[in-house]
């Protein structure tokens, strides 16, 4: 057996970048607690990675977009008596397109997934955490975060959020050596453009979406977890996504939510 005996919780592990990261803790020895709504691949993954690396993998179904489901998942960690050393939450989708032509409901869902159970979990966990006296968060925002995103306005919001929320955070808890880390993804070859309601969007050929302009979740993963064991505050992953989210720091924001709004209109057009 490689375990550690450290547990890292994972919301929304069955694909993308969140999938990677259960590899990467995996393979570094961790147990896993993985919670998202796919309950077969949640056992599959389970069986595979209890297989090849030796260690415990506790699953979870559920679905962190319905109010009161977050603090579920903190209960059954007390219940099984496990304690989570390293949480990461990942789970998260977005809304592309006028922002009040959207499905109020998705846009609701969207809210909570991405911006509440993520704070109800870092309430949770944290305070856990700071008792011990140790552990570290993990919160992925977007690139989106960096500035106005017409055409995703909401989902921009979201991930603004996480951004101004895990930074204020994690300078609270370095006091209780509690390491908290936001990554931003830019781009990234992942089943997130399946779901944000754009035709097509899948296979973009051009403009800041294409297909051959995204990371693989592979690399994305890695510097999110190098970042988070380095003990930075926040970073975006990849040089062209880092480029791209200080260079809206150069201008007055009039002019960034100008640019955004041509860059994002042509981004989320097929
Ligand atoms: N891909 C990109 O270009 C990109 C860019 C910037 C930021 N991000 C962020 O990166 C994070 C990971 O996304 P990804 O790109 O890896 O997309 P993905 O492949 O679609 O993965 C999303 C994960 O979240 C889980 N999930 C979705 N809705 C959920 C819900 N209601 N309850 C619980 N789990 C849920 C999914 O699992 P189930 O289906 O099993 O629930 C899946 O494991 C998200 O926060 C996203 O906003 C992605």
């Amino acid at each position: 057996m490689k375990t550690k005996k450290q547990t890292v919780l994972i919301t929304g592990a069955t694909s993308g970048i969140g999938y990677e990261f259960a590899h990467i803790f995996a393979d570094k020895g961790y147990d896993l607690f993985l919670a998202s709504r796919n309950r077969e691949k949640l056992a599959s993954i389970k069986a595979r990675f209890g297989d090849l690396y030796g260690i415990a993998v506790t699953t979870m179904p559920v679905d962190l977009a319905k109010a009161g489901f977050a603090r579920r998942v903190y209960e059954e960690t007390v219940r099984q008596k496990i304690d989570i050393h390293i949480l990461v939450n990942n789970a998260g989708f977005g809304l592309a397109g006028e922002h009040v032509e959207l499905d109020r409901i998705r846009v609701e869902e969207m809210i909570q997934l991405n911006v509440t159970a993520l704070t109800e979990l870092c309430s949770l966990f944290g305070a856990a955490m700071k008792k011990r006296k140790s552990g570290y968060i993990l919160n992925v925002a977007s690139t989106a975060a960096y500035q106005p995103a017409p055409y995703i306005a909401a989902y921009g919001a979201t991930k603004s959020y996480v951004l101004n929320y895990s930074e204020a955070l994690a300078k609270e808890m370095e006091d209780y050596h509690v390491r908290v880390t936001c990554l931003s993804p830019g781009p990234t070859d992942t089943k997130f453009f399946d779901s944000v309601g754009v035709e097509g969007l899948a296979e973009k050929k051009t403009g800041l979406w294409a297909k051959s302009n995204r990371m693989e979740s592979r690399e994305v993963a890695e510097i999110g977890v190098n970042a988070l064991f380095a003990g930075k505050l926040s970073l975006v992953a990849g040089k062209w996504s880092s480029l791209f989210a200080f260079s809206s720091r150069l201008a007055t924001r009039k002019t960034t939510a100008r640019i955004s709004k041509r860059v994002m209109q042509q981004a989320t057009r097929e």
